[in-house]
Formats: C-alpha cells, sequence, structure tokens
C-alpha cells in the first residue's frame, strides 16, 4: 500500500503570488480549472494502490476543509488535511505527523512540493524505487540551465547506479545542472533518519546554555537541508531524471504557464475539459454550434461561465466559474476566474483577471509574458522579483486582484492592481495600491 503527502505550507508563504493569494490560499489558485493542488491529486490517485493523500500545511484548516471534501467526493479516496502548529519545514511536518503518514503500514509514500506543476511520473518513479533496494529517498530530477540551477537543490549522480553521491540545497556557485523537482518517493525507514534529526536538534536546544533556544524552531526540519544533504553519498538516495514537463509555480506568471501545460496535458488525458471547436457541416451539431463562442487552442470553460457566440478565446486560456464574457471579446493566454465580467470587445492578453472584476468595454488588459526562454534547452521559468535594480517595475503580466472594476476605454498594461481598485484612467507598468 502506499500513501502521498502534499506540502503546502502557509499564508506566510506564496507571497510572491500576491494580490491573487490574498483571497484565496495559494494551493486552491485554479489553473486549467482545478486548484493547482488538484493536479498533484490526480495524479496520485492514477497510482495503483495509493490509499491516503494527506495535505500538509499550517493554513487554517477551515481554508482546506471545503476543498477536502470536494476531492474525497470526487475521487472515492482517503484525503485529509494536517495543520502543522507552526511552520515546521519540509520535513519537520512529516516527521510530526509520522503516525498518521504510518498508519496501515504503506511501503511507501510519495512527497509532492504543492508549489510545483508537472507532468508527475509517479508509477514510473515508484518502479524505479522499488528496483533501488537500498534507497530511502528517489527524488524527480530534471535538467536545468547553468545559471539557473542554483536556484534549485542541485544533484550530483552516478551515471551508472543513478545514486545521489552530492546534493547540495540553492548552491551559492554552480554544482550541477540537474535539480530537485520537489517530488519524491520515501520508504517508509526514512522516519529513522527524521527522528535522529529531530532528536539531536532537541539535544541541542536542551544543552543550550543561553536559553535563547527556540522551542518551536528545534521542531523545524528540512528535507532539503537536514536529510538529503547528510544522505547523500551513503548509497540511500537516488534520482530519477525525467524529460517530462516540469516547473515551479511561484509567481502569478507562472500560473499562465502551467495553466497551458496543464490544458496541453488534458489532450491526452481528459479531452472532455477542453473545450471543443466546432465540427463544421455536421448537421446534428448546427444548433449546438449556434450557441458556441470561437474556441482557438486549448480553452477551458468552465460549465457555468457565459460566453457571448462573439467572442473568441484561445489558445491558452481558462475561464472559471460564473464569469461573464461579452460580445467581441478576445482574451488569449489567460485566466479568469469565478465571478469576473468582460465587456463587449474588451482584449486580455498575458492576464490574469481576479475573481468578481469587471473589465468594460473597448478596454485592453494586456501583460508581458514571462516564458522560459524557447532558445536555450532546458531553461526554466525566471522568478524575477517585482522591481528590477533602478526600482522600476520587471514587465510582467498584468494580475487584476479580486473585484477590481477597469473602465471603459482604457488600457492596462504590465500593471498589477490590488484587491477592490475601482480605475479611472488607463496605467502602464504599474503598481496600483
Ligand atoms: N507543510 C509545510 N510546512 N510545507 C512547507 C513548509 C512548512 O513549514 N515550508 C515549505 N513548505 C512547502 C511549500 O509550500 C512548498 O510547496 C514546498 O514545501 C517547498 O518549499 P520552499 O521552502 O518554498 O522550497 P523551494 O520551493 O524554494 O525549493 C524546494 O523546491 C525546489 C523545486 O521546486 C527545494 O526542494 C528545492 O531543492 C527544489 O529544487
Ligand atoms: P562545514 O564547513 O563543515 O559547515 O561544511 P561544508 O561546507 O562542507 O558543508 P555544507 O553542508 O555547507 O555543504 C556540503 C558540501 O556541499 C560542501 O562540502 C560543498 O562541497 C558543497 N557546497 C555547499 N555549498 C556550496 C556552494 O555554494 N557551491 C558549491 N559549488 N558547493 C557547495
Amino acid at each position: 500500500m502506499l500513501k502521498a503527502v502534499i506540502l503546502i505550507g502557509g499564508p506566510l508563504k506564496g507571497t510572491r503570488f500576491r494580490p491573487l493569494s490574498l483571497d484565496i490560499p495559494k494551493p486552491l489558485f485554479p489553473v486549467a480549472g482545478l486548484p493547482m493542488i488538484q493536479h498533484h491529486i490526480e495524479a496520485c490517485v492514477n497510482v495503483p494502490n495509493l490509499k491516503e493523500i494527506l495535505i500538509l500545511g499550517y493554513y487554517p484548516t477551515s481554508e482546506l476543509t471545503q476543498f477536502v471534501a470536494d476531492m474525497v467526493q470526487e475521487y472515492k479516496v482517503n484525503i485529509r488535511y494536517l495543520q502543522e502548529f507552526t511552520a515546521l519545514g519540509t520535513a519537520g511536518g512529516l516527521y510530526h505527523f509520522r503516525d498518521q503518514i504510518r498508519s496501515g503500514n504503506p511501503e511507501a509514500f510519495f512527497v509532492l512540493n504543492g508549489d510545483v506543476c508537472a507532468d508527475f511520473p509517479l508509477v514510473e518513479m515508484l518502479r524505479f524505487h522499488q528496483e533501488k533496494k537500498a534507497s530511502l529517498v528517489t527524488i524527480m530530477a530534471t535538467e536545468a540551465t547553468r545559471q539557473q540551477s542554483v536556484h534549485y537543490g542541485c544533484i550530483v549522480q552516478d551515471r551508472d547506479t543513478s545514486e545521489v553521491t552530492h546534493y547540495v540545497e540553492k548552491p551559492s556557485t554552480f554544482v550541477s545542472t540537474l535539480i530537485n523537482c520537489g517530488v519524491y518517493i520515501c520508504s517508509i525507514e526514512i522516519f529513522q533518519t527524521f527522528a535522529a534529526v529531530f532528536n539531536t536538534r532537541q539535544q541541542e536546544y536542551y544543552n543550550d546554555a543561553s536559553g535563547n533556544g527556540n522551542r518551536k524552531e528545534a521542531a523545524v526540519i528540512y528535507l532539503e537541508i537536514d536529510v538529503l544533504m547528510p544522505l547523500a553519498g551513503t548509497g540511500r538516495v537516488f534520482a530519477l531524471q525525467t524529460s517530462n514537463w516540469w516547473s515551479q509555480l511561484k509567481t502569478a506568471g507562472s500560473a499562465i504557464y502551467a495553466n497551458r501545460h496543464y490544458l496541453e496535458l488534458y489532450h491526452s488525458r481528459h479531452m472532455d475539459r477542453l473545450a471543443q471547436e466546432d465540427f463544421v457541416g455536421e448537421k446534428e451539431k448546427e444548433k449546438e454550434k449556434e450557441k458556441r463562442c470561437n474556441i482557438i487552442g486549448d480553452v477551458y470553460i468552465h460549465p457555468t461561465a457565459t460566453v457571448h457566440t462573439t467572442a473568441t478565446l484561445g489558445p491558452n486560456v481558462s475561464i472559471e466559474a460564473g464569469a461573464v464574457i461579452g460580445p467581441g471579446v478576445r482574451i488569449r493566454e489567460s485566466i479568469v476566474l469565478s465571478g469576473a465580467t468582460i465587456l463587449d470587445h474588451s482584449l486580455v492578453l498575458h492576464s490574469i483577471v481576479g475573481r468578481g472584476s469587471h473589465v468594460g468595454q473597448w478596454t485592453r488588459v494586456e501583460g508581458t509574458p514571462c516564458d522560459p526562454n524557447p532558445n536555450k534547452p532546458f531553461a526554466k521559468m525566471d522568478n524575477p522579483p517585482l522591481f528590477n535594480s533602478d526600482g522600476r517595475l520587471n514587465p510582467s503580466i498584468t494580475i487584476l486582484g479580486c473585484s477590481v472594476k477597469v473602465p471603459s476605454e482604457v488600457i492596462l498594461l504590465n500593471s498589477i492592481v490590488l484587491p477592490y481598485k475601482e480605475l479611472t484612467r488607463s496605467f502602464k507598468n504599474e503598481i496600483i495600491l
């Protein structure tokens, strides 16, 4: 039997995802029509014999209750949210809830960072892990560019055995272009390693004569620094390198990128989720066709959204529940969140329109994509800071927080608008507070 743990952090995390994470916990932000971590859950339920999914974080339980109930109903698998009393680090929560994870005697469990998106190769990882008899942890790994690799956990691997011989978390100088994807499968014996780290920490705390030690901090364990780094080179950690699509989901810009890739994955797994282009010439479809808007490429439209027949959507657009898209509207490479309204003939490009926001007529809302450099093999998304070195806003996608009002006939370019703001004119490269 197998289990899976999804690490979602808490309200203090995901700051680069603001203002979108102000009204909804970041792990529940919808990408390609599903809350971010529902994609993780779908990958897990497709693993044979996986019996339980535990979501670990320090968000208040109330923020996850409805989501967990929905997931249990949809996938008919045990799913629970376990709340850490404080941020315990990427392995502190695993250790704290060890009895919950070990109950029922799973042979292994997956650990998935909630803030990554991927075509998760979980079944392949399981097979690989089972072959490596000595393995305590198998890490999903991928190739990055030399410059970008240092922002990730870096892996040095024995090419013949796939053993991780050296691991450095976010090194300050180049170590390796093979990086940690934040997706693991662990054997149950890993808890002995966690316990050893925990006990050492506690000893240090009690031996600290100064009395300045912090009891809470003594419970914090980082999987990368406290477990993987010391275990590397001992023959107990392996890495499975994949070329599957993978990215971090740290910034709002990366949500647009993730949206595109998850929509693409629907081609092979969930064609039903993609809005279909019209089948011209089929008489029986004629009537239905009249009701449809124009679709280009991959588009997700929630069944409760209203899209006018003369609107054109796509490629790579998600329209969430209850959104209303007016006549002649054009939307590309964007996410329109629930209850948003976009009035006649407006244009939305490379943008996220927040919940309940309102865009007037003949308005242009446009952002700059921040995709990985297509000319560099293995390039990942850069997660640039909001401001560049001269204090100017870095060009980014345009984001409207929730319940923002954009008037008719204005241009909003590369801007971030905080919730509940009512704009009265055009803006370019600004954060509107
Ligand atoms: N439950 C819980 N408790 N989850 C946590 C905590 C915590 O205290 N701290 C972080 N997390 C979750 C985050 O929500 C995120 O999903 C994941 O653990 C990783 O968190 P970060 O601390 O933000 O690490 P990172 O994303 O910068 O780096 C990690 O992921 C990279 C791949 O995306 C590392 O594992 C890197 O080595 C790796 O390359
Ligand atoms: P102490 O100096 O004893 O604390 O240990 P250390 O520096 O050997 O260990 P640490 O846990 O910091 O890192 C383990 C190993 O990772 C180091 O021996 C280095 O080989 C490597 N390493 C750590 N940080 C970096 C870095 O920024 N760049 C590079 N190239 N290697 C690093």
